[in-house]
């Protein structure tokens, strides 16, 4: 008997309501909607702006409208897996808190912190538990409130993120030919140099200092984050297609992480794809992290047809990086 595969049964987002624009970014800081465009592809993004709510808010939001679009009662849930890099707090599990909101009561999970590849870093896992059996019906939720650690001052990242939850169902299936069946994934320590949040840990715990020296906020070195994501992720995403003999034609859509629309473009250019094969939501919602690619997936939903072969591909703090081949499955 093969082994079984893991599918995507369904997949429901929450975002919230307020609109960050280009031109309210730029009365914070020094920069206009044309750079921001041209050099990002941003034009709006979503802020959850209330105070006290986090990553679980959004998340659990997510949970409830997936659970009931899939008629699926909170307690038949064995696993619940939550991909993000900006938990409620650094302990207990973010997925932890959303189950207990949502009454998931009969399951186990954890967070898993893959920086923008969080998507493709938890799907591995939950297939994993799904092809052995120990899965049956589990939720993956990607979830993102990048504004709490966005310094609004620093017009090099504060164009770029977005806050939104994805939630999905995650099931396995016998046949062969649908869900997910390769992938490539990858990390690099060195990104810890270019990409991160430096204090609020272990090694930099809080302190007046590290307050005022605004080391809570994302720090980028956006240059070469840029050159290793734009070869990284075009690397991987062609190394898929020549592992299964795939042409472009083969291909119904890319979904990249949204990071960056020359990220994006220089990818499937490498990958020989025609722009309508590129799906893109970016400028509506920035750079929602490990949640970009599933908040694709849940926009497009209806565009695509079992069977569908899709590459997501992504790259990200850690670094991290990857693709993976997965066809659809309704
Ligand atoms: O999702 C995780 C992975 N992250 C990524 O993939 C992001 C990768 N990096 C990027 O997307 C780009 O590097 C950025 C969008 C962050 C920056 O774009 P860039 O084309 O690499 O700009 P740069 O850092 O080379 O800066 C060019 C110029 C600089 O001015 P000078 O030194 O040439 O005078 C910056 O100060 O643009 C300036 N600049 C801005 N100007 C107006 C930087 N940010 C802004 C801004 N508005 N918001």
């Amino acid at each position: 008997m093969s082994a079984k595969r893991a599918i995507i049964t369904g997949i429901e987002a929450f975002l919230p309501e307020y609109i960050l624009t280009n031109d309210e970014i730029s009365t914070m800081v020094d920069t206009t909607d044309e750079w921001i465009m041209t050099r990002i592809g941003v034009k709006e993004r979503r802020i959850l702006k209330e105070d006290g709510l986090g990553t679980s808010y959004m998340g659990a939001e997510a949970v409830r409208r997936l659970l009931e679009k899939t008629g699926t009662n909170p307690e038949e849930v064995d696993m619940v897996l939550c991909a993000t890099v900006s938990p409620d707090m650094l302990f207990p599990a973010t997925a932890n808190i959303i189950s207990d909101k949502v009454g998931i009561t009969n399951a186990w999970g954890y967070d898993i912190n893959a920086g923008c590849s969080g998507f493709l870093f938890s799907f591995a896992t939950a297939s994993t538990f799904v092809q052995s059996g120990q899965s049956k019906k589990m939720v993956l939720v990607t979830g993102e409130r990048m504004s709490g650690m966005t310094d609004y001052t620093d017009r090099t990242t504060c164009p770029l993120f977005g806050d939104a939850a994805v939630a999905m169902l995650i099931e396995p299936t016998d046949d062969e030919n649908l869900g997910l069946y390769d992938q490539i994934l990858r990390v690099d320590g060195i990104g810890r140099h270019y990409l991160y949040q430096k204090a609020g840990g272990s090694a930099y715990p809080p302190t007046e200092e590290t307050l005022k020296n605004r080391e809570h906020y994302i720090h980028q070195d956006g240059q070469t984050v840029f050159k290793y994501a734009v070869s990284r992720m075009a690397d991987v995403s062609v190394e898929i297609m020549e592992k299964h003999n795939l042409k472009a034609e083969d291909i119904a859509y890319l979904i990249p992480h949204q990071a960056n629309m020359r990220i994006i473009e220089a990818t499937g250019k490498r990958m020989g794809l025609t722009s309508e094969k590129i799906l893109i939501n970016i400028e509506k919602y920035g750079n929602t992290a490990g949640t970009s690619i599933p908040l694709v997936l849940w926009e497009y939903e209806k565009n695509f047809k079992k069977g569908d072969i899709l590459v997501f591909s992504a790259f990200g703090a850690g670094f991290t990086w990857g693709s993976m081949l997965y066809r659809w499955a309704y």
